[in-house]
């Protein structure tokens, strides 16, 4: 039992599929415009997993570039925690098939169910095993593919979200910094106003459910909006309070990515310029769980964080559900083109079962996209049941 107590994040990596889907794209595919877009959510491109491609592939890749940031082992990690609403299964957990695509021998790994805001939810259950004693080194990744449960004939959803992952380690430290004030709410009476309605116990997967479209996320979107709004700054402001600080000693705000207006709501909010908030929508669109840690990574990596800085994320989602963690910066953010330069995607590998009859996970109103030249599509051949490697790999940049 150690007896670290402070929180550090030491380590971040992030990975983003090649294919790329833009508004003008989606402009063929249903009644939409890129002004539409762009000005309603600031969006103008998001990425889409290739069909070799999974919640845990892409999460092992960003975990794995973590770990490589930190300085560390994959066997150096005690815990592993996966924040995704598109897990590859109901079961196992997706963080157990990352635990062994990174080749961990020894971590606890589970998933953490809290739509976007999952990852700031998942750091807080890493800062509290930590504090605890009974963690060292927690891997904590926000995962998500969610092209493939999206309704490519629903303009109101189909726009916003992409996929992608992102990882931070959270390390215990005698040394005072690191997450400093957390705040965590759920509003269940908004429960029904994101949400997935088939594959549960409730609605278990039938022809019906599929015929009625119900394996697809449905979301009233102005209500969603409201929420986000009003919790996204109350939520931060308490856990920059809980951290003994203001607003303004806050040098970074990573807000949850999901509708440039929403930020811009959130800096007025909380009486902050709009240089205060670090925004990539418009290359990623809405990641959900994913969302916060590429965020976070690509600040780091982009000099917008210093050592001694003031950082807090922020996120809301389904549930409702609402979290944010300010915490002090004491790592190197040189370090974070170590992490990338040291995991090429390509040689991570997630174990398939046996008797998997391969099926194209590829969303028909997108499988002309991504069959373009250029662009990452392996053949489904490749996905051949109980081989582990693939022979064709994702080409490392996409047609752009
Ligand atoms: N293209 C063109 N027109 C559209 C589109 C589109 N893609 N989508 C909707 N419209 C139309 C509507 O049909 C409506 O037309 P009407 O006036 O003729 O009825 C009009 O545009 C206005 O629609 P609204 O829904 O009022 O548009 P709004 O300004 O509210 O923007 C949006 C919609 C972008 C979805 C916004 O409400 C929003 O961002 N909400 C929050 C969503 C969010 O953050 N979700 C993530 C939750 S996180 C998680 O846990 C998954």
């Amino acid at each position: 039992m150690n007896t670290a107590r402070h929180a550090h994040v030491t380590g971040w990596g992030r990975y983003a599929p090649a294919q790329v889907l833009t508004n003008a794209d989606l402009e063929r595919m249903v009644d939409t415009s890129d002004e539409w877009i762009v000005s309603r959510t600031g969006i103008r491109e998001r990425r889409v997993a290739a069909a070799n491609e999974t919640t845990a592939s892409m999460a092992a890749v960003a975990g794995l570039r973590a770990i490589r940031t930190a300085g560390l082992e994959p066997d150096d990690i005690d815990l592993i925690l996966l924040a995704t609403l598109t897990p590859d299964y109901w079961m196992p957990s997706t963080a157990a098939l990352v635990k062994e695509a990174i080749g961990n021998t020894k971590a606890a790994a589970f998933d953490v169910m809290a739509a976007c805001s999952g990852f700031v939810y998942a750091f807080s259950t890493a800062q509290a095993y930590i504090a605890a004693g009974t963690a060292k080194h927690v891997l904590v990744i926000g995962a998500e593919l969610l092209t493939r449960f999206l309704d490519y004939t629903d303009r109101s959803t189909c726009i916003l979200f992409g996929d992608g992952a992102g990882a931070v380690v959270v390390s215990g430290s005698d040394e005072p910094g690191g997450a400093l004030g957390i705040e965590m709410t759920t509003e269940p009476q908004g429960a029904y106003m994101i949400w997935l309605p088939a594959g549960g116990a409730k609605a278990p997967p039938s022809a019906g459910t599929i015929a009625r479209g119900e394996h697809y996320v449905r979301m009233e979107g102005k209500e969603t909006y409201r929420f986000a709004t009003k919790t996204m700054a109350t939520t931060a402001v308490e856990s920059i309070r809980k951290s003994g600080l203001t607003p303004d000693d806050i040098d970074l705000f990573i807000p949850h990515q999901a509708n440039i207006r929403i930020i811009e709501a959130v800096a007025k909010g909380l009486d902050l310029p709009m240089e205060k908030m670090y925004v990539n929508l418009h290359k990623y669109g809405n990641t959900s769980a994913a969302s916060v840690p590429i965020a976070l990574a690509e600040a780091v990596n982009e000099g917008r964080v210093k050592i001694g800085d003031n950082v807090t994320i922020v996120a809301f989602g389904a549930g409702f559900t609402s979290g944010a963690v300010t915490m002090e910066w004491t790592a190197d953010p040189a370090r974070g083109a170590i992490g990338d330069a040291a995991v090429r995607p390509e040689d991570v590998h997630v174990r398939l079962p046996v008797d998997w009859d391969s099926v194209d996970p590829i969303p028909e109103a997108l499988a002309e996209i991504m069959a373009r030249p250029g662009t990452v599509n392996p053949p489904l051949d490749d996905v051949a049941p109980g081989e582990p490697e693939h022979d064709h790999q994702p080409q490392p940049v996409g047609r752009r």
